[in-house]
């Protein structure tokens, strides 16, 4: 599903494997039916234990514009792993409008302030290969009631 998921990096298998083992606690699998329609892929940077950091987000083609990837979202920030996070920070590439709206709607519906700043720079990081990837972090994520 990232392979189809354009323009998200396909990463490897191995690294894959990794999220879906070590990171299983803060990843978000969304199936119907058997089928795997979404996935999020995040995890408590070790310098940054305050974060949630959100890796990549996919929604089958199909099943998108249902509100999927934000349900997802709010899933995530709600997982016992995820617990005591303030921040949720992610990078998005200019052109991708639709990371875009979803983080900002996610911001907005839970009070929260969206900000940007360059992470990793097309020219400094990439050699020009891959665009500049800003970092949106979005704070404060109100702790949740259980
Ligand atoms: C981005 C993606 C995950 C959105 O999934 P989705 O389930 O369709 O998103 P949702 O239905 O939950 O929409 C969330 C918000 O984003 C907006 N949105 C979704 N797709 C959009 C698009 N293509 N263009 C503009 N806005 C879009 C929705 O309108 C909604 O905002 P709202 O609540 O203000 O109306 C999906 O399009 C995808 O997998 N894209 C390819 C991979 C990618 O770019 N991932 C994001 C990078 S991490």
């Amino acid at each position: 599903m990232i392979a189809a998921s354009e323009p998200l990096d396909p990463n490897s298998a191995y690294c894959n494997l990794l999220q879906c083992s070590d990171f299983a606690d803060t990843c978000v699998l969304a199936e119907r039916d058997g089928e795997v329609l979404g996935w999020i892929s995040a995890y408590r940077p070790p310098s940054h234990p305050e974060r949630i950091f959100v890796w990549q987000v996919a929604v089958a083609a199909a099943a998108r514009g249902e509100g999927l990837a934000g349900r997802m979202l709010d899933e995530l920030v709600s997982l016992p792993a995820v617990q005591g996070a303030t921040t949720l920070t992610t990078t998005i590439t200019e052109a991708n409008p639709a990371s875009w709206a979803l983080f900002g709607a996610f911001a907005r519906r839970r009070g929260a302030s969206l900000s940007k700043s360059k992470r990793f720079e097309r020219a400094a990081h990439f050699a020009g290969a891959h665009d500049t990837e800003w970092q949106a972090t979005i704070a404060p994520l109100p702790s949740v009631q259980t």
